[in-house]
């Protein structure tokens, strides 16, 4: 915030930073950055949930964040829904018992010619099938967390 002089203009800016740092936007971050921006929390509390980039809970070790924006529902974006859920065992908006993985869902990724589209830890993928994102889940949820030691 101080890097950019407290403008509330920077707001978007600052969320991003906020996240990036402390994994996910709590109630008493946003708090905070509505305090120091000179914001009301309203304001603060609505774009933290308008873009489907921030997330209020913390997220699990891998995340998947599935379009159900036209262009991919017409493509079969809502069988790549089920897929997913069936896959790791939980349903949209949540994070596994473990933490291993948080299932999303997006309006719109800007990537229509690629649809279905898909986003799987930060890299987005497209002409997607559910087969295809079943066996990468399958792949991340058999690989060995970053807290486990590995052999
Ligand atoms: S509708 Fe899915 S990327 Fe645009």
């Amino acid at each position: 915030m101080k890097r950019n002089q407290y403008r509330p203009d920077a707001l978007i800016e600052v969320l991003h930073k906020a996240q990036e740092l402390f994994g996910f936007l709590s109630p008493a971050l946003l708090t905070s950055v509505a305090r120091s921006l000179h914001l009301p929390p309203s304001r603060v509390y609505g774009v933290a949930t308008f873009y489907h980039f921030f997330s209020l809970a913390p997220q699990g070790d891998h995340t998947c964040t599935i379009c159900l924006g036209t262009a991919c529902y017409v493509r079969g974006a809502g069988d790549l829904m089920a897929a997913a859920e069936d896959a790791i065992g939980v349903s949209v908006g949540k994070t596994t018992a473990d933490g291993r993985f948080s299932l999303a869902s997006a309006r719109c990724f800007g990537a229509c010619g690629i649809a279905p589209a898909v986003i799987v830890d930060g890299v987005v993928v497209g002409h997607v099938t559910p087969r295809d994102l079943s066996a990468r889940l399958l792949t991340l949820q058999a690989s060995p967390s970053e807290d486990e030691p590995h052999p």
